[in-house]
């Protein structure tokens, strides 16, 4: 999708659809609306006044305006009340509208930037809310489809419209910091969408390779003979039982100063867990295709931080593997020894991203990072203590946690934390190994974190828990069904804060 901003009045703008957002408490159009009002005959306020458009939450009102305007149809689409207006609101506002634009055929729609005295954020905030929602709402994969039944066409541009020339700049920054954190998303999305007999570890490599090429970022792939020489028993170990091999990704993306301490994203890859030898059932089985979820994430990060060039040195880690029962797998009872020396006895082979990520986390402390940042689908664990709507966050440094539920409120990928005291080690205490693997029934996503933290050393770390949040059982505004990529912009947002370049 084609994105940009254009000074201009609504009455004079020639487009397919013409998106018009409208509150709820606030029963009058804003005064820039009179003169296309005038010109559409008083159409706007009688929907007003007769009820047909309340602008309740994601409500729509189609209008053709056979000749009238030049923008041949107005769509009206509710934002909610005025008092409740929220960044995720405007996303899923724009990200419905961008579903009925699409339904109508048309190719380019036109937005007039939301204007809130309630909502206290900047016209390039509001702008990159409404990016992200339109192209986010739009995402479709359609891959494996030969004829689906609808439209094939997808909204080639949309434009964002001011009246205000001293906004424009703003606007544009705003506009671009959508385009990649959306572009990011979607690039995700399809990563984690693809079955798991395509989506390969080999196959992540090849993307990832040609991600790097084009946006001439450096990437290393540490193959099985490189993981054995360096000791990454966790990786080896959970990989046994595939037949294919694992691998282990390192992306570097440095403008930041020359000697500044990176940022190392590291992001859990299972490309498919079915559980190894202690078998997951097989009821819903298939979700875990988005067990990759959290590298697929931390690529697209790398992906936007690039794009938007921002001023930062940042480290990408994906231990990549298949989880599966074969003639060799690690069984219960088998003790694995990590990359950092410490070992581990497996006691249920379906705790496999905890392995994984041991051996990520353990390389990322080797490199004197500023930060390190891990997401995983990590626990089932997550999904009943959150359900569907945070994202469970754990980790060592006030400071780094406090920026992530910032980032959170502002993605509206909220996070949620958990307690991390020491005292929840007892139960991965092991009679024959450093730790066990698993922790028993209570606490099931905090045990887990606390394993992890056995890798990170002492530097600031923060631990984001996606299971509950990774896959949407139904269409929602701007989260299609299936594989919802979350934690991208999460991310992206929080590399935006750091570099301190948000869309001024
Ligand atoms: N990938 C799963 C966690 C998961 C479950 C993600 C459902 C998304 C939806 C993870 O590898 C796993 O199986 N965890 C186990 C750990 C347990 C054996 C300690 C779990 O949570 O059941
Ligand atoms: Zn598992
Ligand atoms: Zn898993």
């Amino acid at each position: 999708m084609n994105c940009q901003v254009k000074q201009r009045a609504l009455i004079t703008e020639a487009t397919d659809v013409l998106v018009l957002e409208g509150y709820e408490d606030v029963r009058t159009w804003p005064k820039a609306y009179q003169e296309l009002d005038n010109a559409l005959g008083g159409q706007l306020r009688e929907l007003r006044t007769n009820g047909e458009f309340s602008g309740k939450n994601q409500q729509t009102v189609l209008i053709h305006t056979r000749g009238a305007v030049p923008a041949r149809r107005i769509l009206l689409v509710g934002l909610g009340k005025e008092t409740e207006i929220t960044l995720d609101r405007i996303r899923q506002a724009m990200g419905t509208a961008s579903k009925k634009v699409r339904q109508t055929g048309a190719q380019r729609c036109s937005a007039p930037v939301i204007g809130s005295t309630a909502l206290k954020s900047l016209p390039s905030v509001i702008a990159q809310a409404m990016v992200e929602g339109t192209m986010l709402g739009g995402y479709r994969f359609n891959h494996y489809r030969s004829d689906n039944g609808e439209p094939s066409n997808d909204i080639r541009s949309l434009t964002l419209l001011t009246m205000n020339a001293t906004q424009v700049k703003a606007i544009k920054a705003g506009l671009r910091l959508g385009e990649a954190s959306a572009a990011a998303t979607s690039f995700a999305r399809d990563l984690c969408n693809h079955p798991a007999n395509v989506m390969t570890p080999s196959r992540v490599v090849q993307e990832a390779k040609r991600m790097a090429k084009d946006l001439k970022v450096k990437l290393t792939v540490l193959e099985q003979e490189d993981q054995e020489r360096l000791g990454m028993g966790g990786l080896l170990g959970v990989s046994r039982g595939s037949q294919e091999s694992p691998k282990f990704i390192i992306l570097e993306y440095l403008r930041g100063k020359k000697k500044e301490a990176p940022i190392v994203l590291v992001g859990k890859t299972v490309t498919f867990d079915s559980g190894g030898i202690s078998l997951k059932p097989s009821e819903n089985m298939e979700q875990m295709k988005a067990d990759m979820t959290g590298g697929a994430d931390v690529l697209g990060a790398v992906r936007a931080a690039a794009q938007l060039r921002l001023p930062l040195n940042l480290v990408g880690i994906l231990p990549v593997t298949e989880n599966m029962p074969g003639g060799r797998a690690t069984k219960p009872g088998d003790i694995l020894r990590m990359l950092n020396g410490k070992t581990v006895e497996v006691l249920n082979t379906d705790a496999e991203g905890r392995l994984i990520l041991a051996d990520g986390l353990a390389y990322a402390a080797r490199l004197n990072p500023a930060c390190v940042v891990d997401i995983a689908t990590l626990t089932g664990a997550c999904i009943i203590a959150l359900g569907q709507f945070a994202i469970g966050m754990l980790g060592n440094d006030d400071k780094l946690k406090a920026e992530f539920t910032q980032a959170g409120r502002q993605a509206g990928e909220r996070v949620w934390e958990m307690p991390l005291w020491d005292e929840y080690f007892e139960q991965l205490n092991s009679d024959v190994a450093d730790m066990r693997n698993i922790g028993g029934r209570g606490g099931g996503m905090i045990t887990a974190a606390m394993f992890l933290s056995k890798f990170v050393g002492t530097c600031p770390w923060v631990h984001l828990d996606i299971a509950s949040t990774d896959w949407s059982a139904s269409e929602r505004p701007y989260l299609s069904k299936g594989p919802t990529a979350i934690g991208t912009r999460l991310l992206v947002q929080f590399l935006i804060n750091r570099s301190g370049k948000p869309g001024k």
